[in-house]
Order: C-alpha cells, then sequence, then structure tokens
C-alpha cells in the first residue's frame, strides 16, 4: 500500500511540473496507454522501471547526461468494471490514471474509432517524446495509430513510438488481436519481442533489426514482482480449496483442483464450439473440482445460449472441493488469480497471458485454441494446444494431468525486462536529442529493412551507446 501511494505521489507532482507539455532538454515525457485486464500487468513493471530509472545514480553509466523519464498514464476505459480494472490498480500498485478516456464496451470499429477520438486531444495537449503501447487489444491500435499520425507543433515531430510485446503472431487473420498486432507492429518505431519467434516474426515482416529488441516479458516481471504476496491470498481458503491434510494433519494443503478461463470470441460467441469444449472436460470434472473466473463477455454468453446447466454457481465461501463440476465465479483480482493458479493441478484457458504464467509457475496447461501466438510456452514450457474438439481437449487433459514433464524458463523471462525497456527507451531519446529533435520528424527518422537510418540521425549516434545496444542483445 505504501510503495502504491509513493507512486501515485511522485506520478502527481511529476505530471504537475510539467504541465507545459513540452520537457526541455534531457527531460522527457512518456506517454503509456492501458486499456483492458492484461494491459494492467504489461503495463505495472515499466512504471516502477521509470522511477527506479530516475533514482538511480548510476544511469550516467553510459557516459550521457542522466536523463529524467516523467510519465503520464492514460487509461482508455476498454476495461471499466471494479474486476476487470479498479481492483489491478490495487493489486500491482499502479497509480491511477492521469486520464481515462471512459470509452467502455461497443462494437470493433466504433470502440477504436472512439478511443482514437478521445485520445487525439490528450496525446495534443501532452505532447510526449514516446507512447507506449503494450499487448494487442483496440486501445493498443487505437494509439499507436493516432500516435503515427499526429504532428506536434511547432517541432513538427511526432512521438516515439514503442510496441512492449511486438512480434506475436497467431497467424490467424480472425483473431482481432492478430490485426492489432501486426497493424502495431508496423507503426511502431522500437519493438520490445518477448520471445525469439516475435523477432524472428518482425524481421521476415521486414521491420529494420535496428528497431528491434529482444528482452524478455514484462508481464512475467510482474508475476515475479507479485509472487510472494499471493501466496497470502484467502482465495484458496474462501473456495473451501484447502481442506486436504498434509498427512501429518499440522497443516492443511490445498487439495488438487484445475482451473478455467475462457474468452475468446471464437470459443465462446458461437454456441457450439462454447459447448463442444464443455464437453471436453467432462472427464476433468469426474476427476478434480475445476474454478472458473468467468470473463464478462463469457457469463452474457452463457445466460443467452442458455447453457447454466454446465455450472455450479456456489460462489466464495462455498466448498468447491465437495462440489463437482465447473465451479462458476467472478473474474478475480491478480494476486487471488495468481495463487489459484500456482496452486492448481492443471489450467485450461484460451487466454495470451494465461499460458505464459503457467510456464513461468510450472503449471500444466491446455491451451482451448487451434493455434498459439506464444510458440515458447510449448516449446520451452507448460503447455500443449489442444484445438477445440471434445476429443482432443479430452485427450490433452489426460495427458497433462499426468505430465511429469520438466519445464524451463524462457529466455529473459527473469522479471527484469522492464528495467531493459526503459533503459533503451532512454538511450534512443538522448539520441534522438543529439540528432536536433527527441521525436519522429520525418520517414528518414526510421530505420527500414532497406537500409539505415538517414545520415543525420546515424552520425549522431553517441560513441558511448554500446552497452546498453550489447545488453539487450538481438
Ligand atoms: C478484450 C481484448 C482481448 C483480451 C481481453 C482481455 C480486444 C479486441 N480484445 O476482449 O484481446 O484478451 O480483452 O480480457 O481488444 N465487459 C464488461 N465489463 C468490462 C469489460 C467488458 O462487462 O469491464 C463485457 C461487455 O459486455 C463487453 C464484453 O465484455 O461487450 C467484451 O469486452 P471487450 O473489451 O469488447 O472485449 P474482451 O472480450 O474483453
Ligand atoms: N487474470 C486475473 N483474473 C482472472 C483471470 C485472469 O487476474 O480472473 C489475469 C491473468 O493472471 C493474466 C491476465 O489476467 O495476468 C490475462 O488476461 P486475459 O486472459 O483477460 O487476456 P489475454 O492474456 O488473453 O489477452
Amino acid at each position: 500500500m505504501l510503495e502504491s501511494h509513493l507512486l501515485i505521489a511522485a506520478n502527481s507532482s511529476r505530471v504537475k511540473s510539467e504541465k507545459s507539455a513540452r520537457v526541455q532538454g534531457m527531460q522527457y515525457k512518456i506517454m503509456i496507454v492501458v486499456g483492458a485486464r492484461p494491459n494492467f500487468m504489461k503495463a505495472a513493471p515499466l512504471i516502477a522501471a521509470l522511477h527506479n530509472y530516475n533514482d538511480c545514480r548510476e544511469r550516467t553509466r553510459f557516459g550521457g547526461t542522466a536523463a529524467c523519464l516523467g510519465y503520464v498514464l492514460v487509461h482508455t476505459g476498454q476495461h471499466y468494471d471494479g474486476r476487470m480494472s479498479g481492483r489491478f490498480f490495487e493489486d500491482l500498485g499502479l497509480p491511477p490514471p492521469n486520464v481515462n478516456l471512459g470509452v467502455g464496451s461497443k462494437s470493433h470499429a466504433t470502440q477504436t474509432a472512439e478511443i482514437m477520438q478521445k485520445f487525439e486531444p490528450v496525446l495534443s495537449q501532452e505532447q510526449p517524446n514516446a507512447v507506449i503501447v503494450v499487448g494487442d487489444v483496440n486501445s493498443t491500435l487505437a494509439c499507436s495509430l493516432v500516435a503515427a499520425k499526429t504532428v506536434f507543433k511547432p517541432s513538427d515531430t511526432r512521438p516515439l513510438i514503442v510496441h512492449v510485446e511486438a512480434g506475436l503472431r497467431s497467424f490467424d487473420r480472425l483473431m482481432p488481436e492478430e490485426c492489432n498486432r501486426v497493424v502495431t507492429d508496423h507503426l511502431a518505431d522500437m519493438l520490445f519481442a518477448t520471445e525469439n519467434s516475435g523477432v524472428t516474426n518482425l524481421v521476415k515482416e521486414g521491420i529494420s533489426k535496428d528497431r528491434i529488441y529482444f528482452v524478455g516479458n514484462t508481464m512475467v516481471d510482474s508475476l515475479v514482482a507479485s509472487k510472494e504476496r499471493a501466496r497470502h491470498s484467502t482465495i484458496l481458503g474462501q473456495l473451501g480449496l484447502q481442506s486436504a491434510s498434509n498427512g501429518n494433519g499440522c497443516r492443511t494443503v490445498p487439495a488438487p483442483y484445475a482451473v478455467l478461463t475462457l474468452h475468446r470470441p471464437s470459443n465462446v460467441d458461437n454456441r457450439d464450439v462454447f459447448v463442444n469444449i464443455l464437453d471436453g472436460l467432462k472427464d476433468l470434472i469426474a476427476q478434480c473440482p475445476v474454478i472458473f473466473p468467468c470473463h464478462p463477455r463469457t457469463s452474457a454468453r452463457i445466460r443467452e445460449f442458455a447453457l447454466e446447466h454446465y455450472f455450479v454457481t456456489n460462489g466464495h465461501g462455498s466448498n468447491a472441493q465437495s462440489t463437482r463440476g465447473i465451479n462458476l465465479i467472478q473474474p478475480l483480482g491478480y494476486l487471488d488469480f495468481l495463487c489459484l493458479m500456482m496452486h492448481a493441478r492443471l489450467v485450461v484457458t484460451d487466454s495470451g497471458g494465461v499460458q505464459e504464467e503457467t510456464t513461468c509457475l510450472r503449471v500444466p496447461c491446455v491451451t482451448v485454441r487451434e493455434n498459439t501466438e506464444r510458440p515458447v510456452t510449448f516449446t520451452c514450457g507448460t503447455n500443449v494446444i489442444a484445438g477445440t474438439k471434445k476429443d482432443s481437449i479430452r485427450k490433452a487433459v489426460e495427458r497433462q494431468m499426468q505430465s511429469t514433464a520438466i519445464a524451463c524458463t524462457p529466455d529473459k523471462w527473469d522479471g527484469k525486462a522492464a528495467a531493459r525497456i526503459v533503459d533503451a527507451i532512454a538511450l534512443e531519446l538522448q539520441k534522438r536529442s543529439a540528432a536536433g529533435h527527441s521525436g519522429i520528424k520525418s520517414p528518414c527518422d526510421l530505420a527500414t529493412a532497406d537500409g539505415p537510418r538517414d545520415e543525420r540521425a546515424s552520425n549522431s549516434v553517441p560513441k558511448n551507446s554500446g552497452p546498453a545496444r550489447e545488453r539487450l542483445e538481438l
């Protein structure tokens, strides 16, 4: 709590002192955009890393004048319920957003357009040197598109566009997120990849290696930072999952249970697909309770398709262990959900983030999708891609329930991704300042796959910029 207050105080005083919008000299303003649930876990470590960067005197280690990185947090309001948004600010110690665009739920086109419309004046008013967008939601696409087309006066520049979690590809353009990823990556100036496949995909798509950084995963940074606190969650007790003795009667240990999350439109917006998935879990239900913190999209479909009979809805405080079935509960806060995952025998999901978190926690995961944009979770981690047919799900569940496979932690998933990102942004802004302006002024400012930056930009790279680049490693 104290940590969260400090962040809030630091952030609001910083914003006040930068009211004049454009930051002078070696002071830079970074705008961070969040909108939907998974964005909060990806953005929180970036804010912590910005504070650390500013606090760290060692930042002069590259020989340059130390930069000061202020930030403005913009929430688009794509997610707005306490359980989908507010709770995560508490759990992650995030400061309240400086601006909330309050967009809410709409069709894709209307939601994206409304975010763009409401984001544009905020961007013009604040004139940040960089805009960081994370992940692949509509807010990510909308704000990067606005940033790409903006022109600040009188400098005639636009902000640097930074995409965190760049390069992931499911190669399925029917997924709204895939469209968002592809467009955002092709608009971004700095692309931070979470896994090697991301770097490979971006290079194949013709994006210059100069703009791609393999840094690890900020969602994993949040997990590393929150794991200990999550252990103190009382959620297992609340769900009646802590009733088994450890054998000597001294202490209770979690009873075996599985966790389910489902919210992809391709899985839950089509009744037949949804029913197939639920039928594929019948053997699992016979073995242990399944806890299902249900996304609001999915709750709405359960009602619309009259699927209530597939679930038990005792809620918190009941004994899930003695109530076999799919226990439908409200979406959980981050710490409670982490606690639930880390003690689970198995997680069945269609979430992108949950595939990564189970890999880190070494909990077997069955992904009910035909593909994943996160292949490292099955090449290195605990994930199995089951498809959405009941038989393939049943087999994957059976295999994973008996799994003794030893997973490894993917490269650079070490809790330090955000620090790498902030170092790289600071360096890039300093290089650009040395070239005369910290924003993007013309197409020549951008490295392309066909050639290097223009003479002006490449000549301006300080000779002492080596160490950071080496540390980032392509
Ligand atoms: C969005 C993202 C998806 C991400 C997911 C994380 C896009 C295209 N999709 O999907 O990539 O995996 O968030 O959870 O950006 N709703 C509420 N309260 C809320 C938010 C939503 O009731 O706070 C309900 C509304 O009925 C809404 C529906 O959920 O229509 C879907 O919300 P929306 O943000 O459109 O998409 P998600 O399915 O949440
Ligand atoms: N999560 C949570 N509570 C829940 C379900 C998920 O805190 O009830 C967290 C989960 O730990 C992960 C993130 O939400 O950090 C994943 O978000 P989501 O599945 O909504 O989106 P996706 O990753 O599929 O885009």
